[in-house]
Protein backbone atom coordinates (compact mmCIF):
# COMPACT_ATOMS: atom_id res chain seq x y z
CA UNK A 1 0.00 0.00 0.00
CA UNK A 2 1.51 3.30 -1.04
CA UNK A 3 0.39 5.62 1.99
CA UNK A 4 2.70 8.81 0.95
CA UNK A 5 1.53 8.81 -2.92
CA UNK A 6 -1.70 7.57 -3.17
CA UNK A 7 -2.77 9.11 -6.26
CA UNK A 8 0.92 8.38 -7.89
CA UNK A 9 0.89 8.40 -11.16
CA UNK A 10 3.79 7.72 -13.82
CA UNK A 11 2.82 8.01 -17.44
CA UNK A 12 5.38 8.46 -20.38
CA UNK A 13 4.55 9.79 -24.35
CA UNK A 14 5.99 6.68 -26.04
CA UNK A 15 7.28 7.86 -29.77
CA UNK A 16 4.81 5.56 -31.31
CA UNK A 17 1.05 6.84 -29.65
CA UNK A 18 -1.18 7.84 -32.31
CA UNK A 19 -3.29 10.72 -31.42
CA UNK A 20 -5.52 10.57 -33.89
CA UNK A 21 -9.53 10.07 -32.70
CA UNK A 22 -11.53 7.46 -34.20
CA UNK A 23 -13.38 9.09 -36.96
CA UNK A 24 -9.71 10.49 -38.36
CA UNK A 25 -8.30 7.26 -38.36
CA UNK A 26 -11.19 6.43 -41.22
CA UNK A 27 -9.71 8.52 -43.44
CA UNK A 28 -7.18 7.94 -45.60
CA UNK A 29 -4.35 9.64 -43.37
CA UNK A 30 -4.68 6.74 -41.26
CA UNK A 31 -1.43 5.36 -39.56
CA UNK A 32 -0.09 2.22 -40.64
CA UNK A 33 -0.14 1.02 -37.24
CA UNK A 34 -2.09 2.91 -34.96
CA UNK A 35 -1.82 2.52 -31.26
CA UNK A 36 -4.87 2.58 -29.19
CA UNK A 37 -4.48 3.90 -25.13
CA UNK A 38 -6.49 1.75 -23.24
CA UNK A 39 -7.64 2.61 -19.38
CA UNK A 40 -7.56 -0.60 -17.42
CA UNK A 41 -9.74 -0.42 -14.04
CA UNK A 42 -9.69 -2.99 -11.98
CA UNK A 43 -6.89 -4.83 -12.89
CA UNK A 44 -5.65 -6.47 -9.45
CA UNK A 45 -9.37 -8.40 -9.58
CA UNK A 46 -9.81 -11.86 -10.85
CA UNK A 47 -11.17 -11.15 -14.55
CA UNK A 48 -9.29 -8.19 -14.73
CA UNK A 49 -6.01 -9.51 -14.31
CA UNK A 50 -6.17 -12.78 -15.87
CA UNK A 51 -8.55 -12.33 -18.77
CA UNK A 52 -8.48 -8.79 -19.83
CA UNK A 53 -5.65 -7.91 -18.62
CA UNK A 54 -2.89 -10.87 -19.38
CA UNK A 55 -4.86 -13.39 -21.97
CA UNK A 56 -6.31 -9.96 -24.00
CA UNK A 57 -4.46 -6.77 -23.96
CA UNK A 58 -0.54 -8.41 -23.02
CA UNK A 59 -1.42 -11.21 -25.55
CA UNK A 60 -2.49 -8.77 -28.27
CA UNK A 61 0.65 -6.03 -27.20
CA UNK A 62 3.15 -9.11 -27.34
CA UNK A 63 1.66 -10.36 -30.74
CA UNK A 64 2.82 -6.76 -31.96
CA UNK A 65 -0.59 -6.15 -32.40
CA UNK A 66 -3.83 -7.21 -34.20
CA UNK A 67 -4.09 -6.68 -38.33
CA UNK A 68 -6.92 -4.87 -40.11
CA UNK A 69 -8.71 -5.97 -43.38
CA UNK A 70 -6.11 -3.61 -45.34
CA UNK A 71 -3.19 -4.70 -44.17
CA UNK A 72 -2.75 -1.91 -41.05
CA UNK A 73 -2.26 -2.82 -38.05
CA UNK A 74 -3.75 -1.85 -34.21
CA UNK A 75 -1.96 -2.01 -31.01
CA UNK A 76 -2.69 -1.33 -27.54
CA UNK A 77 -1.20 0.41 -24.36
CA UNK A 78 -2.94 -0.51 -21.28
CA UNK A 79 -2.39 2.20 -18.61
CA UNK A 80 -3.62 0.31 -15.32
CA UNK A 81 -5.87 2.08 -12.71
CA UNK A 82 -6.96 1.07 -9.40
CA UNK A 83 -7.01 1.83 -5.69
CA UNK A 84 -3.54 1.12 -4.95
CA UNK A 85 -0.26 2.80 -6.68
CA UNK A 86 1.50 -0.26 -4.90
CA UNK A 87 0.22 -3.33 -6.48
CA UNK A 88 -0.12 -1.60 -9.88
CA UNK A 89 3.65 -0.38 -9.62
CA UNK A 90 4.19 -4.44 -8.88
CA UNK A 91 2.03 -5.50 -11.75
CA UNK A 92 3.26 -2.71 -14.05
CA UNK A 93 6.69 -3.67 -13.27
CA UNK A 94 6.04 -7.81 -13.95
CA UNK A 95 4.57 -7.03 -17.10
CA UNK A 96 6.27 -4.20 -18.64
CA UNK A 97 3.79 -1.79 -18.49
CA UNK A 98 4.88 1.95 -18.60
CA UNK A 99 1.75 3.56 -17.42
CA UNK A 100 -0.02 3.34 -14.01
CA UNK A 101 -2.31 5.38 -11.79
CA UNK A 102 -4.40 5.32 -8.90
CA UNK A 103 -6.33 8.50 -10.06
CA UNK A 104 -9.30 7.94 -12.91
CA UNK A 105 -9.99 11.43 -13.02
CA UNK A 106 -6.76 12.34 -14.12
CA UNK A 107 -6.47 9.39 -16.31
CA UNK A 108 -9.73 10.04 -17.77
CA UNK A 109 -8.89 13.63 -18.66
CA UNK A 110 -5.81 13.11 -20.90
CA UNK A 111 -6.62 12.03 -24.36
CA UNK A 112 -4.34 9.60 -24.58
CA UNK A 113 -6.23 6.49 -23.46
CA UNK A 114 -9.18 6.41 -26.05
CA UNK A 115 -11.02 3.35 -24.81
CA UNK A 116 -12.04 3.14 -20.75
CA UNK A 117 -12.73 -1.00 -19.69
CA UNK A 118 -13.68 -1.66 -16.55
CA UNK A 119 -13.53 -5.19 -14.78
CA UNK A 120 -14.34 -3.59 -11.18
CA UNK A 121 -16.82 -4.96 -8.56
CA UNK A 122 -20.26 -5.08 -9.77
CA UNK A 123 -21.07 -2.52 -7.25
CA UNK A 124 -18.63 -0.02 -8.19
CA UNK A 125 -19.37 -0.35 -12.03
CA UNK A 126 -21.87 1.80 -13.22
CA UNK A 127 -20.58 5.67 -11.36
CA UNK A 128 -16.98 4.70 -13.09
CA UNK A 129 -18.80 3.71 -16.24
CA UNK A 130 -20.91 7.55 -16.01
CA UNK A 131 -17.21 9.46 -15.01
CA UNK A 132 -16.04 7.46 -18.51
CA UNK A 133 -19.15 8.83 -20.79
CA UNK A 134 -19.01 11.85 -19.39
CA UNK A 135 -14.84 12.32 -20.22
CA UNK A 136 -16.02 11.00 -23.90
CA UNK A 137 -14.35 7.71 -23.81
CA UNK A 138 -15.13 4.42 -25.60
CA UNK A 139 -16.07 2.22 -23.27
CA UNK A 140 -15.58 -2.23 -22.77
CA UNK A 141 -16.86 -3.43 -19.65
CA UNK A 142 -17.66 -6.50 -17.68
CA UNK A 143 -21.19 -7.56 -17.29
CA UNK A 144 -23.38 -6.99 -15.48
CA UNK A 145 -22.91 -3.20 -17.11
CA UNK A 146 -25.19 -1.84 -13.47
CA UNK A 147 -27.39 -3.26 -10.37
CA UNK A 148 -30.73 -2.50 -11.72
CA UNK A 149 -32.23 -2.28 -15.55
CA UNK A 150 -32.95 1.06 -15.09
CA UNK A 151 -29.96 2.44 -14.47
CA UNK A 152 -27.77 -0.11 -17.29
CA UNK A 153 -30.62 0.95 -19.74
CA UNK A 154 -29.75 5.09 -18.68
CA UNK A 155 -25.71 4.01 -18.96
CA UNK A 156 -26.58 2.89 -22.57
CA UNK A 157 -28.62 5.71 -23.70
CA UNK A 158 -25.99 8.36 -22.19
CA UNK A 159 -23.24 6.53 -24.58
CA UNK A 160 -25.59 6.72 -27.29
CA UNK A 161 -26.44 10.38 -26.76
CA UNK A 162 -22.81 11.08 -26.21
CA UNK A 163 -21.94 8.79 -29.57
CA UNK A 164 -20.33 6.90 -27.68
CA UNK A 165 -19.17 3.07 -28.52
CA UNK A 166 -19.64 0.66 -26.27
CA UNK A 167 -18.72 -3.09 -25.76
CA UNK A 168 -19.48 -5.30 -23.33
CA UNK A 169 -17.87 -8.92 -22.18
CA UNK A 170 -20.34 -11.76 -24.09
CA UNK A 171 -17.27 -14.17 -23.47
CA UNK A 172 -19.44 -17.54 -23.45
CA UNK A 173 -20.45 -17.17 -26.98
CA UNK A 174 -16.71 -17.16 -27.69
CA UNK A 175 -16.32 -20.59 -26.01
CA UNK A 176 -15.49 -23.10 -28.48
CA UNK A 177 -18.31 -25.36 -27.37
CA UNK A 178 -20.61 -22.39 -27.94
CA UNK A 179 -19.28 -21.71 -31.47
CA UNK A 180 -19.96 -25.39 -32.56
CA UNK A 181 -23.07 -25.32 -31.42
CA UNK A 182 -24.17 -21.93 -33.66
CA UNK A 183 -22.59 -23.54 -36.77
CA UNK A 184 -24.98 -26.79 -35.69
CA UNK A 185 -27.71 -23.87 -35.23
CA UNK A 186 -26.94 -22.48 -38.99
CA UNK A 187 -27.09 -25.92 -40.87
CA UNK A 188 -30.33 -26.31 -39.32
CA UNK A 189 -29.13 -29.20 -38.53
CA UNK A 190 -31.62 -29.56 -35.26
CA UNK A 191 -34.43 -28.88 -37.50
CA UNK A 192 -37.14 -26.80 -35.40
CA UNK A 193 -35.40 -26.17 -32.17
CA UNK A 194 -37.64 -27.42 -29.21
CA UNK A 195 -35.99 -26.87 -25.51
CA UNK A 196 -32.52 -26.41 -24.34
CA UNK A 197 -31.33 -27.35 -21.07
CA UNK A 198 -28.17 -25.70 -19.21
CA UNK A 199 -26.65 -27.10 -16.55
CA UNK A 200 -24.08 -24.66 -14.76
CA UNK A 201 -22.13 -24.96 -11.96
CA UNK A 202 -20.20 -26.72 -9.43
CA UNK A 203 -19.23 -27.30 -5.90
CA UNK A 204 -18.01 -23.62 -4.31
CA UNK A 205 -16.18 -24.22 -0.77
CA UNK A 206 -17.77 -22.48 1.91
CA UNK A 207 -14.20 -21.10 2.87
CA UNK A 208 -13.86 -22.41 6.32
CA UNK A 209 -11.74 -26.16 6.02
CA UNK A 210 -10.96 -24.94 2.73
CA UNK A 211 -10.48 -21.40 1.40
CA UNK A 212 -13.28 -20.77 -0.90
CA UNK A 213 -12.51 -20.29 -4.84
CA UNK A 214 -14.55 -17.62 -5.56
CA UNK A 215 -14.49 -13.79 -3.58
CA UNK A 216 -16.57 -13.80 -0.74
CA UNK A 217 -19.01 -10.39 -2.48
CA UNK A 218 -20.05 -13.03 -4.47
CA UNK A 219 -22.67 -14.46 -1.42
CA UNK A 220 -23.48 -10.71 -0.15
CA UNK A 221 -26.60 -9.33 -2.11
CA UNK A 222 -25.32 -5.82 -0.21
CA UNK A 223 -21.99 -5.97 -2.05
CA UNK A 224 -23.37 -6.63 -5.41
CA UNK A 225 -23.42 -10.38 -5.10
CA UNK A 226 -25.77 -13.28 -6.09
CA UNK A 227 -25.55 -16.34 -8.97
CA UNK A 228 -28.58 -14.66 -10.51
CA UNK A 229 -26.77 -11.10 -10.92
CA UNK A 230 -23.89 -12.95 -12.12
CA UNK A 231 -24.82 -15.96 -14.12
CA UNK A 232 -28.52 -14.58 -15.87
CA UNK A 233 -26.74 -11.49 -18.15
CA UNK A 234 -25.04 -14.41 -19.39
CA UNK A 235 -27.74 -16.41 -20.45
CA UNK A 236 -29.56 -13.94 -21.50
CA UNK A 237 -27.13 -13.14 -24.52
CA UNK A 238 -26.25 -16.60 -25.24
CA UNK A 239 -30.39 -17.41 -24.84
CA UNK A 240 -31.07 -14.34 -27.56
CA UNK A 241 -27.73 -15.02 -29.51
CA UNK A 242 -28.33 -18.54 -30.22
CA UNK A 243 -32.04 -19.43 -30.20
CA UNK A 244 -34.25 -16.46 -29.60
CA UNK A 245 -34.58 -13.46 -27.48
CA UNK A 246 -36.16 -13.92 -23.85
CA UNK A 247 -40.12 -12.87 -23.21
CA UNK A 248 -40.69 -14.56 -20.59
CA UNK A 249 -38.73 -15.73 -17.19
CA UNK A 250 -39.48 -18.01 -14.18
CA UNK A 251 -36.43 -18.41 -11.77
CA UNK A 252 -36.46 -19.81 -8.48
CA UNK A 253 -34.09 -18.60 -6.27
CA UNK A 254 -32.06 -20.80 -2.99
CA UNK A 255 -29.33 -19.74 -0.21
CA UNK A 256 -28.25 -23.26 0.05
CA UNK A 257 -25.60 -22.31 1.91
CA UNK A 258 -26.63 -19.75 5.18
CA UNK A 259 -23.09 -19.14 6.37
CA UNK A 260 -19.52 -18.63 4.80
CA UNK A 261 -15.74 -17.70 5.53
CA UNK A 262 -14.42 -14.62 3.82
CA UNK A 263 -10.87 -14.13 2.90
CA UNK A 264 -10.05 -12.98 5.84
CA UNK A 265 -11.58 -16.35 7.61
CA UNK A 266 -14.16 -14.72 9.58
CA UNK A 267 -17.74 -16.74 8.98
CA UNK A 268 -20.28 -14.24 7.20
CA UNK A 269 -23.87 -14.30 6.59
CA UNK A 270 -24.77 -14.92 3.03
CA UNK A 271 -27.16 -12.97 1.99
CA UNK A 272 -27.17 -13.45 -1.56
CA UNK A 273 -28.45 -16.78 -3.85
CA UNK A 274 -26.19 -19.42 -4.46
CA UNK A 275 -27.95 -21.22 -7.03
CA UNK A 276 -31.04 -20.53 -9.46
CA UNK A 277 -33.44 -22.94 -11.10
CA UNK A 278 -34.56 -20.70 -14.43
CA UNK A 279 -37.64 -21.23 -16.96
CA UNK A 280 -37.23 -19.28 -20.18
CA UNK A 281 -39.52 -19.04 -22.98
CA UNK A 282 -38.29 -17.49 -26.07
CA UNK A 283 -38.93 -15.53 -29.18
CA UNK A 284 -39.67 -18.56 -31.72
CA UNK A 285 -41.29 -20.98 -28.97
CA UNK A 286 -38.62 -22.81 -28.07
CA UNK A 287 -37.94 -23.36 -24.47
CA UNK A 288 -34.85 -22.86 -21.83
CA UNK A 289 -34.23 -24.13 -18.61
CA UNK A 290 -30.88 -23.66 -17.00
CA UNK A 291 -30.11 -24.17 -13.58
CA UNK A 292 -27.02 -22.35 -12.25
CA UNK A 293 -25.27 -23.32 -8.83
CA UNK A 294 -21.86 -22.75 -6.87
CA UNK A 295 -23.85 -25.96 -4.98
CA UNK A 296 -23.57 -28.53 -7.25
CA UNK A 297 -21.15 -30.95 -7.04
CA UNK A 298 -20.41 -31.92 -10.71
CA UNK A 299 -20.84 -35.11 -12.50
CA UNK A 300 -20.55 -34.05 -16.31
CA UNK A 301 -18.02 -33.39 -18.90
CA UNK A 302 -17.94 -30.02 -18.37
CA UNK A 303 -18.47 -27.25 -16.01
CA UNK A 304 -21.21 -26.03 -18.36
CA UNK A 305 -23.42 -28.35 -20.80
CA UNK A 306 -26.45 -27.10 -22.90
CA UNK A 307 -28.26 -30.05 -23.90
CA UNK A 308 -30.63 -28.72 -27.03
CA UNK A 309 -32.98 -30.86 -28.62
CA UNK A 310 -34.41 -30.32 -31.91
CA UNK A 311 -37.29 -32.29 -34.68
CA UNK A 312 -34.16 -33.46 -36.70
CA UNK A 313 -31.31 -33.45 -34.09
CA UNK A 314 -29.93 -33.23 -30.59
CA UNK A 315 -26.58 -31.95 -29.02
CA UNK A 316 -25.01 -32.00 -26.04
CA UNK A 317 -21.94 -29.11 -25.56
CA UNK A 318 -19.81 -27.75 -22.98
CA UNK A 319 -17.25 -25.43 -22.65
CA UNK A 320 -15.09 -27.40 -25.60
CA UNK A 321 -16.66 -30.55 -26.54
CA UNK A 322 -19.69 -30.76 -28.24
CA UNK A 323 -21.74 -34.20 -29.29
CA UNK A 324 -24.51 -35.25 -31.31
CA UNK A 325 -27.19 -37.42 -32.07
CA UNK A 326 -28.89 -37.52 -35.92
CA UNK A 327 -32.69 -38.51 -35.83
CA UNK A 328 -31.16 -41.17 -37.77
CA UNK A 329 -29.35 -42.37 -34.94
CA UNK A 330 -32.25 -42.43 -32.16
CA UNK A 331 -32.16 -44.98 -30.23
CA UNK A 332 -36.01 -46.62 -29.57
CA UNK A 333 -36.27 -47.06 -26.17
CA UNK A 334 -39.81 -48.53 -24.40
CA UNK A 335 -40.25 -47.62 -20.78
CA UNK A 336 -40.04 -51.16 -18.51
CA UNK A 337 -38.84 -50.50 -15.12
CA UNK A 338 -38.78 -54.29 -14.41
CA UNK A 339 -35.99 -54.88 -16.90
CA UNK A 340 -32.35 -53.67 -16.68
CA UNK A 341 -31.96 -51.68 -19.73
CA UNK A 342 -28.24 -52.39 -21.25
CA UNK A 343 -28.29 -50.04 -24.17
CA UNK A 344 -25.67 -47.76 -24.06
CA UNK A 345 -26.69 -44.42 -24.50
CA UNK A 346 -24.09 -42.60 -24.27
CA UNK A 347 -22.31 -44.82 -27.97
CA UNK A 348 -25.55 -42.57 -29.60
CA UNK A 349 -23.75 -40.09 -29.34
CA UNK A 350 -20.72 -38.99 -32.08
CA UNK A 351 -18.26 -36.24 -31.04
CA UNK A 352 -17.77 -33.09 -33.36
CA UNK A 353 -14.46 -32.84 -35.32
CA UNK A 354 -11.93 -29.84 -33.93
CA UNK A 355 -12.44 -28.04 -37.44
CA UNK A 356 -11.46 -24.43 -36.06
CA UNK A 357 -8.79 -23.21 -33.86
CA UNK A 358 -10.14 -21.42 -30.94
CA UNK A 359 -8.17 -18.57 -29.00
CA UNK A 360 -9.17 -17.24 -25.42
CA UNK A 361 -12.73 -15.73 -25.81
CA UNK A 362 -11.92 -12.94 -23.97
CA UNK A 363 -9.24 -11.86 -26.43
CA UNK A 364 -11.19 -12.93 -29.52
CA UNK A 365 -13.90 -10.64 -28.25
CA UNK A 366 -11.38 -7.62 -27.53
CA UNK A 367 -9.59 -7.97 -30.92
CA UNK A 368 -13.51 -7.97 -32.81
CA UNK A 369 -14.35 -4.81 -30.35
CA UNK A 370 -10.99 -2.97 -31.43
CA UNK A 371 -11.04 -3.66 -34.70
CA UNK A 372 -14.86 -2.09 -34.95
CA UNK A 373 -13.62 0.42 -32.97
CA UNK A 374 -10.91 1.63 -35.55
CA UNK A 375 -13.40 0.67 -38.69
CA UNK A 376 -16.24 2.78 -37.23
CA UNK A 377 -18.28 -0.24 -37.98
CA UNK A 378 -21.66 -1.27 -35.85
CA UNK A 379 -21.01 -3.46 -33.04
CA UNK A 380 -24.22 -5.64 -31.63
CA UNK A 381 -22.58 -6.39 -28.14
CA UNK A 382 -23.08 -3.29 -26.71
CA UNK A 383 -24.67 -1.42 -23.52
CA UNK A 384 -27.95 -2.30 -24.36
CA UNK A 385 -27.68 -5.80 -24.55
CA UNK A 386 -25.75 -5.30 -21.36
CA UNK A 387 -29.10 -3.94 -20.12
CA UNK A 388 -30.83 -6.69 -21.21
CA UNK A 389 -28.81 -9.17 -19.71
CA UNK A 390 -29.18 -6.92 -16.45
CA UNK A 391 -33.12 -6.65 -17.12
CA UNK A 392 -33.30 -10.46 -17.09
CA UNK A 393 -31.60 -10.62 -13.66
CA UNK A 394 -33.85 -8.16 -12.06
CA UNK A 395 -36.51 -10.44 -13.79
CA UNK A 396 -35.55 -13.81 -12.50
CA UNK A 397 -34.96 -11.82 -8.65
CA UNK A 398 -38.65 -10.53 -9.02
CA UNK A 399 -40.22 -13.61 -10.17
CA UNK A 400 -38.10 -16.00 -7.59
CA UNK A 401 -39.54 -13.24 -4.86
CA UNK A 402 -43.25 -13.12 -6.09
CA UNK A 403 -43.73 -16.53 -7.14
CA UNK A 404 -44.57 -15.95 -10.58
CA UNK A 405 -43.65 -15.95 -14.21
CA UNK A 406 -42.50 -12.73 -15.29
CA UNK A 407 -42.62 -11.43 -18.86
CA UNK A 408 -40.14 -9.25 -19.84
CA UNK A 409 -40.44 -5.80 -21.12
CA UNK A 410 -38.29 -4.29 -24.09
CA UNK A 411 -35.83 -1.88 -24.10
CA UNK A 412 -35.16 0.89 -26.50
CA UNK A 413 -33.00 3.51 -26.59
CA UNK A 414 -35.49 6.27 -27.50
N1 LIG B 1 -17.34 -12.59 -17.85
C1 LIG B 1 -17.22 -13.48 -16.90
O1 LIG B 1 -17.23 -14.67 -17.12
C2 LIG B 1 -17.07 -13.04 -15.46
C3 LIG B 1 -16.64 -13.96 -14.49
C4 LIG B 1 -16.49 -13.52 -13.19
C5 LIG B 1 -16.76 -12.19 -12.87
N2 LIG B 1 -17.18 -11.33 -13.82
C6 LIG B 1 -17.49 -9.92 -13.50
O2 LIG B 1 -16.24 -9.22 -13.39
C7 LIG B 1 -16.32 -8.27 -12.34
C8 LIG B 1 -15.17 -8.49 -11.37
O3 LIG B 1 -15.27 -9.77 -10.79
P1 LIG B 1 -14.00 -10.52 -10.17
O4 LIG B 1 -14.43 -11.91 -9.93
O5 LIG B 1 -12.80 -10.25 -10.99
O6 LIG B 1 -13.89 -9.76 -8.76
P2 LIG B 1 -12.59 -9.44 -7.88
O7 LIG B 1 -13.11 -9.20 -6.51
O8 LIG B 1 -11.53 -10.47 -8.08
O9 LIG B 1 -12.03 -8.07 -8.51
C9 LIG B 1 -12.72 -6.86 -8.38
C10 LIG B 1 -11.85 -5.64 -8.67
O10 LIG B 1 -12.58 -4.47 -8.26
C11 LIG B 1 -11.79 -3.69 -7.34
N3 LIG B 1 -12.71 -3.09 -6.36
C12 LIG B 1 -13.35 -3.73 -5.35
N4 LIG B 1 -14.15 -2.86 -4.68
C13 LIG B 1 -14.00 -1.67 -5.28
C14 LIG B 1 -14.55 -0.36 -5.05
N5 LIG B 1 -15.42 -0.15 -4.08
N6 LIG B 1 -14.17 0.64 -5.86
C15 LIG B 1 -13.29 0.42 -6.87
N7 LIG B 1 -12.74 -0.79 -7.13
C16 LIG B 1 -13.10 -1.82 -6.36
C17 LIG B 1 -10.82 -4.68 -6.71
O11 LIG B 1 -9.68 -4.01 -6.24
C18 LIG B 1 -10.53 -5.59 -7.92
O12 LIG B 1 -9.55 -5.00 -8.75
C19 LIG B 1 -17.71 -8.42 -11.71
O13 LIG B 1 -18.56 -7.42 -12.18
C20 LIG B 1 -18.18 -9.78 -12.18
O14 LIG B 1 -19.58 -9.83 -12.34
C21 LIG B 1 -17.33 -11.73 -15.11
Amino acid sequence: MNQHHPTESRTTMSETTTLAPAAAAASDSRPQVREIGIIMNGVSGRMGYRQHLVRSILAIRDQGGIELPDGSRVTVKPILVGRSAAKLAELAAKHGIEDYTSDLDAALADPRWEIYADFLVTKARSSALRKAIAAGKTIYTEKPTAETADEALELAKLADAAGIKTGVVHDKLYLPGLQKLKRLIDSGFFGRILSVRGEFGYWVFEGDWQPAQRPSWNYRVEDGGGIIVDMFPHWNYVLENLFGKVETVYAQAATHIPTRWDESGDPYEATAEDAAYGIFELEGGTIAQINSSWTVRVNRDELVEFHVDGTHGSAVVGLFGAKIQHRNATPKPVWNPDLADDHDYDADWAELPVNDVFQNGFRQQWEEFLTSYVLGTPYEFDLLSGARGVLLAEAGLESSREGRKIALRTLTLE
